[in-house]
């Protein structure tokens, strides 16, 4: 049992304290969607507290058409984060045993570690192009296993887990009596209705309990981060459990929040097509700055807003550092994913602002380099 529990996330400080700059290529999310492009009615903005039960029904009304799952499967969170936390509380406790994939994004890991669950990794290496082995995940897992963390796209390298994958991982967990949950955050970013989401996927499977847990919110693809609406989806009674436990918590959400999230989903259709012409743009950019750089490898994501390349010969810190000291320009160290040589790009910005930063990550690459 672990005795040193994770109260804190090393990530997310340096996240809040350290990430900012002129030219920030260290966030992951669209940029946010500015008040004049919002489809606000302040008339119908209400400052007191929804009325009493679980959820406000609108937004349950709005989440079950937008993910097709049945509203008694859903639970609104506060953010991804919130919802990432109370899954993995509802279904963990302290010596339970999880698998988490291999680089993570670190407050998943952190959480597990929070809860004093016994944390196992399954790899994604970046020679296999992140991808997940099916066939490690049944080895790695005993008898003890509750939990098996994923996200996906993959937070940092964008990989996308497939349907096939997902169903074999989602078969071998329901065979152990385990679940999976899946952080879908990126997934939107696909543009695919049969985008592989996981809740589905386990719902087409014959039998008992679905056993998957997704979780997401309007943060990274909708450019609405400070609305905080985020959802789990979960099997019924998993879903009230779920409910009972966010009442140790934040216990009633902030009620103007849930009425701007329902009109955030009745103009959602906007918010995709800003997302979807920016990152066609950016994509480019991107694509045309590692076309143009023999110092990094990369995988390239099939979509999304992050890739994780990585230096040729060298750990990444001091040319992350340099970047920031010498060319205001900021990217996630490797560190935080536990692959040093790696940093991680962000190309969810502003185009112009993307331009400049990728410029400024060529120099700071060839001053690095002796050029
Ligand atoms: C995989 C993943 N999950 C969750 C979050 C946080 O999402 P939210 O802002 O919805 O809490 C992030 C943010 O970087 C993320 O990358």
């Amino acid at each position: 049992m672990s005795s040193a529990r994770q109260m804190r996330s090393k990530y997310m400080e340096w996240a809040k304290t350290c990430s900012q700059a002129p030219f920030n290529l260290a966030t992951s999310g669209i940029m946010n969607v500015p008040i004049s492009e919002f489809p606000l009615s302040v008339a119908d903005l209400e400052v007191t507290t929804s009325a009493s039960g679980y959820g406000y029904p609108p937004l349950q009304e709005r989440l079950a058409r937008h993910t097709g799952a049945p509203e008694e499967c859903i639970v609104v969170a506060t953010g991804t984060s919130m919802a990432n936390h109370l899954a993995m509380a509802a279904v963990l406790k302290s010596g339970d045993e999880v698998l988490i994939e291999e680089p993570a994004y670190g407050p998943l890991l952190d959480v597990a570690s929070y809860l004093g669950a016994r944390v196992k990794r399954i790899s994604r290496k970046f020679e296999s192009a992140f991808a997940l082995d099916s066939g490690e995940i049944a080895a790695t897992m005993t008898a003890d296993t509750r939990l098996i963390v994923l996200t996906n796209l993959h937070n940092p390298s964008g990989a996308l887990l497939d349907a096939e994958t997902l169903r074999e991982i989602g078969q071998m967990a329901r065979r152990a009596g385990a679940r999976v949950l899946v952080d879908e955050v990126y997934v939107e970013m696909l543009f695919d209705p049969d985008a592989p989401f996981s809740f589905r996927i386990g719902q087409a499977l014959a039998g008992s309990d679905n056993p998957f847990i997704a979780t997401s919110s309007l943060t990274k693809l909708y450019g609405l981060s400070g609305l905080r609406c985020g959802w789990i989806l979960a099997a019924p009674d998993l879903a009230r459990r779920i409910w009972l436990l966010n009442d140790l918590f934040g216990s009633v959400a902030a009620h103007s929040a849930e009425r701007m999230s329902v009109m955030a989903f009745d103009g959602l259709e906007q918010f995709r097509e800003r997302a979807k012409t920016l990152l066609a743009q950016n994509r480019r950019l991107l694509d045309d700055f590692l076309d143009s750089r023999e110092d990094l490898e990369c995988f390239r994501p099939p979509a999304g807003t992050v890739c994780f390349p990585r230096l040729r010969d060298d750990d990444s810190e001091a040319f992350v550092r340099l970047l920031r000291n010498e060319y205001e320009t900021s990217v996630v160290p490797g560190r935080f994913f536990e692959m040093p040589r790696h940093f991680r790009l962000g190309i969810g910005g502003q185009t112009e602002g993307l331009r400049a930063g990728l410029e400024r990550l060529s120099d700071a690459l060839d001053e690095l380099g002796g050029e």
